[in-house]
């Protein structure tokens, strides 16, 4: 399959004023949300372990309403880089790339997650290859990082596997659930 497959989407309700991607892995496929993914995002992102790791705009719980809410929101927006995680044809989780303004437009922040009975499959990491070669490839990136909090082992393991280099430590850089956080800055770069 070609890393990304350019087609106008149609099946879904929600005009949709985006290209679709579809990009593949032997693990996932990386694609665009379709309306009727909104049940399964609910089933597997409506989990306080997920949200936990995540930014709060992240909702928990974790409501099919909420699914169809950012589908739509991503569907209308045709410079969304936010992506479905497909495992047997099942959203079973989401990849997104943001990309920076005025002079750190040439990067991208990437947040991901993955339903828990999937954990430990090699599905994150896979996604994050596929986003990070999107984003250089398709969307002509010259940086992709990431900043998981430093407890974060499963994401931190799977940024280094994809080949992203640690950059340093941003100390009491958030606040989540309560307590001040401390996040790692991970990065990859195309020279
Ligand atoms: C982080 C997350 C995306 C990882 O997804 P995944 O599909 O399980 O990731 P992968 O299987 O590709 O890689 C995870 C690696 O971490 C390892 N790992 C996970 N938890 C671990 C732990 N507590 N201790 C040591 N290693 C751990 C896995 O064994 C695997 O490494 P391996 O392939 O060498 O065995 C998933 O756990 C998740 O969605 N977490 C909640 C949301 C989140 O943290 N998002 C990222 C925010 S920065």
């Amino acid at each position: 399959m070609p890393p990304a497959a350019a087609h106008p989407t149609r099946r879904t309700a929600i005009p949709d004023l985006r290209v679709a991607v579809e990009l593949r892995s032997p693990v996932c496929v990386v694609r665009s949300y379709r309306a009727d993914d909104a049940a399964s995002l609910a089933k597997h992102g409506n989990n306080r372990r997920i949200w936990e790791n995540l930014r709060d705009r992240f909702p928990h719980p974790f409501t099919e309403t909420n699914g169809l809410e950012y589908i739509t929101r991503v569907l209308q927006d045709p410079d969304a880089t936010s992506f479905a995680i497909d495992v047997g044809g099942e959203a079973v989780g989401g990849i997104s790339l943001h990309t920076g303004s005025d002079i750190e437009r040439i990067g991208a922040e990437m947040g991901y997650w993955v339903g828990e009975e999937f954990w430990g499959r090699g599905i994150a990491t896979a996604a994050i290859k596929l986003v990070t070669d999107f984003a250089f490839t398709n969307r002509g990136l010259v940086r992709v990082f990431a900043i998981p909090f430093t407890t974060n082992v499963g994401s931190i393991r799977a940024l280094e596997k994809a080949g992203f280099a640690r950059e340093g430590i941003m100390r009491r850089s958030a606040i989540k659930d309560g307590t001040v956080r401390e996040q790692y800055l991970y990065a990859i770069v195309r020279e």
